[in-house]
């Protein structure tokens, strides 16, 4: 039977560090779905069916695609994960100021569904610093973020958050 993942996030926008970590984890599981949380506390930049598209297009010519899915989720993610029947979350790790918050998520996360378990993989080392906060900082002023972010999500930033935006976003930095 495929080995199937749930790889959850924000994904406010996607960044190549996520598509570094989804090719990761294609090396392990057969197939991973990408999961949009939807959580009402936070403000995002982009509303969830723009953060499915940007998703969508980004994945639009990757070798894989066929091995990957886009949704979105509301609730506990270990709901959704057994919904999909899923065998694992996958999460990505940058550096050691991650780890005290994706621990706490994890064993929070066991403690809700025991038998659901979180596998984590390193980031890339051209990826390891850059986050969807701080790609949304740079683009508000005006810096460049080519080659850190799949092209469609680079030129909806732009447009949203760019010096040049019409109408700024409550959320621009
Ligand atoms: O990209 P992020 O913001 O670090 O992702 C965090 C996310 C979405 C994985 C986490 O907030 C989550 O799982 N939310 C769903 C609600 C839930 O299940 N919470 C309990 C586990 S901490």
């Amino acid at each position: 039977m495929d080995k199937l993942a749930v790889y959850p996030g924000s994904f406010d926008p996607i960044t190549n560090g996520h598509l570094d970590l989804l090719e990761r984890g294609l090396k392990i599981f057969d197939q991973i779905v990408i999961a949009i949380a939807t959580n009402p506390a936070k403000q995002p930049v982009f509303a969830i069916e723009e953060r499915l598209e940007l998703i969508r297009l980004s994945l639009e010519d990757h070798p894989l695609r066929g091995r990957m899915r886009v949704d979105a989720f509301e609730g506990l993610l270990v709901e959704y994960v057994k919904k999909v029947k899923a065998n694992a979350i996958l999460r990505g790790l940058r550096a050691i100021s991650d780890f005290e918050y994706e621990f706490q998520m994890a064993l929070m996360n066991r403690k809700l569904s025991n038998e659901i378990e979180t596998l984590y993989l390193m980031t890339g080392m051209r990826w390891i610093y850059i986050s969807s906060r701080i790609i949304k900082e740079v683009v508000s002023s005006g810096g460049c973020v080519t080659g850190l972010v799949p092209v469609p999500v680079e030129k909806a930033l732009v447009e949203r958050l760019g010096p040049s935006a019409t109408s700024k976003h409550p959320n621009s930095l």
